[in-house]
C-alpha cells in the first residue's frame, strides 16, 4: 500500500527500443493520481539514453515530485514488490524485450523486474506486457504463447491506423491508453480512440 492507501501500479521498464512509452505510461498513471512502483534494468537505461532527451536520472526525480512515486534498484531483491504479501494493483512491462519475455515465461526471477512479473503470473494479477521487436521468430512467439495462457495480456505496440494518426506522439498516446484500460485503470478508451465502425450515423 502507498502513503495514500491505494495499491500501486507495478511498471517495469525493460532494454527494448520505446522509452517513450515507458514514461507515457508512468506519467498518466500519476496525472490519474495512481501511485507507481518502477524498476529498470541496465539495458533500459541503455536505450533511455539512445532514446530520450531528458536523462533517466532526470525523469526519476520529476516523478518523485509527484509523492506517488517509487523507484526500486533491479537488484533489490529486498524491495516489496518482490513479495506477493505486497498488495499490487497490477503491473505492466513496457517496452518488454524478449530477453525479458523469455525469462518471464520460464520464472527465471533473476533481477527485480522478473521476479515482481512472477509474483504477479502467481498471485494472478493483472500483468501487461508490451513487447518490442520486430520480425519476431517462434522463440518469441511461444514463450508469448505461454505468458498469455497464464494470464498475461500481450500488447504489441501496433498503431491504430484506422485512427489516421499523425504522428509518433498519436501512436505513443494510443498505446499508452490501450495499456492503461489492459491494467484495468481505465474504465474505456478516450473517444477519439474508438473506432466508431465505418458507416453513417444513424443508417
Ligand atoms: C539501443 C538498443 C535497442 C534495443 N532494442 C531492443 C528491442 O527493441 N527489442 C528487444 O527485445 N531487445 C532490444 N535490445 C536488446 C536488449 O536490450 C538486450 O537483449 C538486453 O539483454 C535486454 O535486457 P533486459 O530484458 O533485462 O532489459 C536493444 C538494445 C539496445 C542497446
Amino acid at each position: 500500500m502507498s502513503d495514500n492507501g491505494a495499491s500501486p501500479v507495478v511498471v517495469g521498464i525493460s532494454g527494448a527500443s520505446g522509452s517513450v512509452m515507458a514514461r507515457g505510461v508512468i506519467e498518466r498513471l500519476l496525472e490519474m493520481g495512481r501511485p507507481v512502483v518502477a524498476t529498470a534494468s541496465p539495458a533500459a537505461r541503455m536505450v533511455w539514453r539512445d532514446e530520450m532527451d531528458e536523462s533517466f536520472g532526470d525523469a526519476l526525480e520529476r516523478w518523485g515530485d509527484s509523492g506517488l512515486f517509487t523507484h526500486y534498484a533491479i537488484g533489490d531483491m529486498t524491495a516489496p514488490i518482490a513479495s506477493g504479501t505486497f498488495s499490487v494493483a497490477s503491473m505492466a512491462v513496457v517496452p518488454c524485450s524478449m530477453a525479458t519475455i523469455a525469462a518471464i515465461a520460464v520464472g527465471l526471477s533473476d533481477n527485480l523486474l522478473r521476479r515482481a512479473a512472477d509474483v504477479c503470473i502467481k498471485e494472478r494479477r493483472r500483468l501487461v506486457l508490451v513487447p518490442r521487436d520486430t520480425p519476431l521468430n517462434a522463440i518469441h512467439l511461444e514463450n508469448m504463447a505461454n505468458l498469455s495462457r497464464l494470464g498475461a495480456t500481450i500488447l504489441p505496440p501496433a498503431p491504430a491506423f484506422y485512427l489516421k494518426p499523425q504522428s509518433v506522439s498519436d501512436i505513443v498516446d494510443f498505446m499508452v491508453e490501450r495499456t492503461l484500460y489492459a491494467l484495468g485503470e481505465t474504465e474505456a478508451l478516450p473517444d477519439a480512440m474508438r473506432y466508431k465502425g465505418s458507416h453513417d450515423a444513424g443508417s
